[in-house]
């Protein structure tokens, strides 16, 4: 079946990191269903080897594929430095945009000439480099800054973003970064823009924060739009939410996190 204008935007992470894009991509484009999947029963991804991420991330694709989404945004940083090639291949014609691209080129497109750009990220995405090279394609004389902070994703699993732990643990990753002149940091996990307020109090106003939510939103309307796969029905956008464990935990986080109720979160068994 090939996908209509009607068809759903599908987009997917291991957890509840994703709803960050999907909180840009509903205020975007407001008119778009939208299918999520988070993998809760295997989250966090990203101190997990490149091979199991992939193998996760094909399955997550398949399920997407399956639903038959018109375009396929992959909002799990680990995933992008891991599996995009293998995502694309799998996807044959149904587009694929990703978190990393959407990333670095927001940061060099809001870069004032300044190259100093910080980093974070999981180990998986910190430890592909993968930032660091798309960075510097984009432009040479640009020095990235990166550090891996793993804390951060279960401590946003458990919704302590905010907390004094949440910000000891955060002034313990952030510190060394005041030091190097930077110009941004790049949020490199879609879990870290929920810790945005307490990173900014901690490196001050002068260093623009970059999440890629934003980017990938207005990557997404673009795409339609020149595609013409936009959904034109006035006030018909849909949220469906898809996880691989614990449906009511995920409900009430993500009714937290995107401020409206949801219908149901569905549990799905992707190995069966
Ligand atoms: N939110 C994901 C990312 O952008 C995954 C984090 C994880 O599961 O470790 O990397």
């Amino acid at each position: 079946m090939t996908p209509s204008k009607e068809s759903p935007i599908g987009i997917f992470d291991s957890g509840i990191g994703g709803l960050t894009v999907v909180k840009s991509v509903m205020k975007a484009l407001p008119d778009e269903h939208i299918i999520y999947f988070g993998d809760t029963a295997r989250v966090p991804y990203g101190i997990k080897s490149a091979d199991t991420i992939r193998q996760y991330a094909l399955q997550i694709t398949d399920f997407l594929l399956k639903k038959d989404v018109k375009i396929i945004l992959i909002a799990c940083n680990s995933v992008a430095s891991t599996a995009s090639k293998e995502i694309k291949e799998r996807c044959k014609k149904i587009p694929v945009l990703d978190v990393i691209d959407a990333g670095t080129r927001a940061a060099v497109s809001q870069s004032s000439g300044r190259s100093n750009i910080g980093v974070i990220g999981t180990l998986a995405t910190i430890g592909s480099g993968t930032y660091e090279q798309a960075l510097r394609n984009l432009n040479k004389d640009i020095q990235v800054y990166s550090r891996p902070c793993p804390l951060l994703v279960p401590l946003a699993e458990e919704g302590w973003t905010d907390n004094h732990i949440a910000m000891d643990v955060l002034k313990l990753y952030l510190s060394n970064f005041k030091e190097k002149g930077l110009e941004s940091i790049i949020l490199g996990c879609t879990h870290y823009p929920l810790f945005k307020e307490g990173i900014a109090r901690i490196l001050g106003d002068e260093l623009t924060i970059i999440d890629s939510a934003d980017s990938i939103a207005e990557m997404t309307r673009d795409h339609l739009i020149s595609q013409k796969k936009q959904n034109t029905a006035s006030g018909n956008g849909t949220f469906e939410c898809y996880v691989s464990d614990k449906p009511q935990r995920f409900k009430a986080l993500a009714e937290r996190f995107l401020g409206q109720k949801l219908n149901r979160v569905e549990i799905v068994n992707l190995k069966t």
